[in-house]
């Protein structure tokens, strides 16, 4: 099986608009389908640092290039990586957040809601926290917010309440347990919308995923060169704010980032006014890229 097919490929790398020899950074390798394409696109001195937290990323990987630096790392200590290579300032960095087909598809990893695999949900296996962790010892209130904040789910408060009681009787170990804690809420059998979206939820917290997107996109101000472009591709409404927000406004939520005189703090130019989204026909080809957008900054 394929590891994982890139989306928005070409429109993301074109949106690095790269230098042949530049230096630009991918912060989430998968299976290289973006690191490929902008190796491609550089000479002998051009340089690509590509990340990823993932073990099987890292073991997978293909690619053997004396301008290519593959690190195993959360992509929020980009900075500290390359400044011990001794790089202080890159051309373009590329983020295609969330996960790999391969993490959903291999069972033993415990992203996917289809069949009856344990909840674990870690791109890192040095996390200490897993799905099942979190299900069993997060209060009411936490697992309430999890819901709600990353998940969109309305009736987060009941869930939260099930969650509790069920695990009270039962250790939650899988999906089937979950399932079972659940079921109450509906008289139907629960919808793949709403189980996406309640795995969405678990795995953004298990992930610590919005933190170390924040922590990522402020550092890239001050690593990107001038005329360096930011370029992101998120698959959800939380992420997809938080990348607009920062790209247009300098900030994480929709008020202009000021300094001490009330003056606005523009780190970007906006490239595209609308995020990039994929063709219908990538859409067809490939189901995983319905969701994403694709949002491109220029460095001021
Ligand atoms: C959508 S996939 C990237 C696919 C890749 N662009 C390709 O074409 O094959 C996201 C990858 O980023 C990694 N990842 C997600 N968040 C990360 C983080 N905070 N730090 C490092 N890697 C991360 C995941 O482990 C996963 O392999």
């Amino acid at each position: 099986m394929k590891y994982h097919v890139p989306v928005l490929l070409n429109e993301s790398v074109n949106g690095l608009s790269i230098k042949p020899s530049g230096t630009y950074v991918d912060l989430t390798f998968g299976g290289g389908g973006h690191s490929k394409l902008i190796l491609e696109k550089l000479n002998l001195n051009g340089k690509l640092f590509s990340f990823d937290t993932d073990d099987d990323a890292i073991k997978e990987n293909k690619i053997k290039n004396d301008n290519f630096h593959l690190i195993q790392s959360n992509f929020k200590f980009f900075d500290l990586h390359i400044k011990e290579r001794g790089i202080n300032k890159v051309d373009g960095i590329l983020a295609d957040l969330g996960v790999s087909s391969h993490q959903i598809d291999n069972k033993e990893r415990g992203f996917s809601y289809m069949g009856n695999n344990k909840l674990d949900m870690r791109m890192s296996i040095k996390n200490d926290l897993s799905a099942e962790e979190l299900l069993n010892n997060y209060d009411q209130n936490s697992l309430q917010n999890i819901l709600f904040e990353y998940g969109d789910i309305k009736n987060s408060k009941i869930i939260a309440k099930e969650i509790i009681s069920y695990r009270e009787k039962k250790r939650i170990r899988n999906n089937e347990d979950l399932f079972e804690a659940i079921q109450s809420i509906s008289e139907k059998k629960l919808s793949y919308k709403f189980l996406s979206k309640l795995y969405q939820a678990i795995r953004i917290e298990v992930n610590d995923e919005i933190n170390s997107l924040k922590e990522m996109l402020e550092k890239s101000v001050e690593f990107l060169n001038s005329s360096g472009r930011l370029v992101i591709i998120s698959y959800h409404s939380v992420e997809d704010r938080l990348v607009k927000n920062f790209i247009n406004k300098s900030s994480f939520n929709s008020d202009f980032n000021k300094d001490l005189y009330g003056r606005k703090i523009e780190y970007f130019k906006r490239i595209n006014k609308k995020p990039i989204v994929p063709t219908d026909e990538e859409k067809a080809l490939n189901t995983r890229s319905r969701s994403a957008k694709l949002r491109i900054g220029e460095k001021l």
